[in-house]
């Protein structure tokens, strides 16, 4: 069992960047999308807030929530609200973990040690991803929390196999196993930006950068800015700058569902499958003896014209069936998208680019700003639909569940469904 993410915000005396936020505050996660926008160099800012091919399905990740409506209850005592629960039985301040994001470090310098130490202070869990700019070592020698390892299966299985080790001396809590990104979706963006870690020192980088003082300023005072749970690890890697090149030479594209059982028997902990989005996915999930799984299409960045998360969830929870636990990513930018994932079944949710844009915005003080944001809309929303505790939500909030709810809570009323 874990220690991971049990303490409430930190009681730190607030940093330069808290006092920016005391003294301008964001009032929204949009508001750090703006601020992040300016700060973040154009190729990483892009990286972060684009989808795949068309952007359809990234645009429905959000724009579907507007779908699905809470239902309003008044003269409900609010006191003594707790927004406490667990992830694969582990204690979180609230259900909102922060996802895997790959070059989180080329947001911020050191932006996956901030981000982590964010999180800890806020009790929740933080996701390193495989590609990473901060390896596992400097996450964990730079904090004093279990984090969770995302990882990548790639050909060279003596690699994986010693990632997986790497994670376990860590101390990592537990294993997200990546499902949907064995190939890359195209993001257009990064191709026209020629997005390389760290940039390339071409004119229209070099111009795009002097603006960007304070990031520019933060990357001279870090030694961090490749991937360095790969550089000086995998074997016969090449180019490491160009994180496209790189994944069509290593991540391996014959990943089937006897490598997840290799990849659980390896690792021998809690195990999180993400990237579910398919019913007919379920029976072979379930057969690998995971925990948990996360109902995500990679934040729209894969599959383009595949459903939104939010509406591919209700079919996902059915097929479960109470079996495991199902986790839900994509899209989320507000407490009130928190609370209606919950509503339809997830039993904790992801923020990626959430915490991203906060990261961008103002470094740790960004994340924890991000984590506030989320964490004041979600209590004020559950406790006007008419709940104090944040594990009782379930279908009954929902007004109108869209795209055939299976969330049926006793005693709901017809309109739920
Ligand atoms: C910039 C960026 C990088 C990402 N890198 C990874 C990664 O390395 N591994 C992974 O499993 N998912 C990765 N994802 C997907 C996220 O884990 C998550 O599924 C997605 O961001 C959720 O959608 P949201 O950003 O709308 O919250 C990435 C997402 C973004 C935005």
């Amino acid at each position: 069992m874990s220690v991971h993410a049990t303490r409430m915000p930190s009681s730190r005396p607030p940093s330069g960047m808290s006092r920016f936020f005391a003294a301008k505050p964001a009032t929204c996660i949009e508001d750090l999308r703006v601020l992040a926008e300016k700060r973040v160099p154009r190729m990483f800012y892009d990286y972060a807030d684009s989808g795949s091919y068309t952007e359809g399905t990234y645009r429905a990740n959000t724009a579907d929530f507007a779908a699905v409506k809470l239902r309003q209850r008044v003269a409900v005592d609010m006191r003594n609200r707790t927004l406490a629960s667990t992830m694969v039985g582990q204690p979180v301040s609230m259900p909102v973990a922060l996802a895997p994001t790959g070059l989180t470090g080329m947001q911020h310098a050191d932006g996956e040690i901030l981000a982590a130490r964010a999180a800890a202070a806020a009790g929740v869990p933080f996701t390193l991803s495989t590609m990473s700019i901060c390896s596992i070592e400097d996450v964990a020698e730079n904090t004093d929390r279990p984090f969770w390892f995302q990882l990548y299966v790639m050909r060279d299985r003596d690699f994986i196999g010693r990632l997986i080790d790497r994670a376990k001396a860590a101390g990592c809590s537990a294993l997200v196993l990546t499902l949907d990104l064995q190939i890359l979706g195209q993001r257009h963006k990064d191709i026209k930006n020629g997005l390389s870690t760290p940039p390339k020192p071409t004119v229209r980088n070099l111009i795009n950068l002097a603006t960007k003082p304070r990031w520019c300023m933060g990357m001279l005072g870090t030694k961090r800015r490749t991937f360095r749970n790969i550089a000086g690890h995998a074997q016969g890697v090449t180019d490491l700058s160009s994180l496209s090149a790189w994944t069509v030479e290593q991540f391996d594209p014959t990943l089937t569902w006897d490598d997840v059982k290799w990849v659980r028997d390896r690792w021998g902990g809690t195990l999180i499958l993400k990237g579910i989005l398919d019913p007919e996915d379920i029976p072979p999930a379930l057969a690998t003896g995971a925990e948990a799984l996360i109902v995500s299409n990679h934040g729209g960045r894969q599959l383009d014209g595949a459903p939104s998360s939010i509406e591919a969830l209700p079919a996902i929870v059915d097929a479960v069936g109470g079996r495991m636990e199902v986790l839900f990513d994509g899209g989320i930018r507000s407490g009130q998208d928190v609370l209606k994932a919950l509503a339809l079944g997830a039993k904790g949710t992801f923020i990626g680019r959430a915490f991203l844009y906060g990261l961008g915005a103002g470094g740790e003080a960004g994340v924890t700003e991000a984590l506030t944001i989320i964490r004041k809309e979600l209590d004020v929303s559950m406790a006007m639909c008419g709940l104090r505790d944040v594990t009782q939500v379930d279908g009954r909030i929902l007004a109108r569940a869209p795209y055939g709810s299976p969330v049926k809570a006793a005693g709901a009323p017809d309109s739920t469904r």
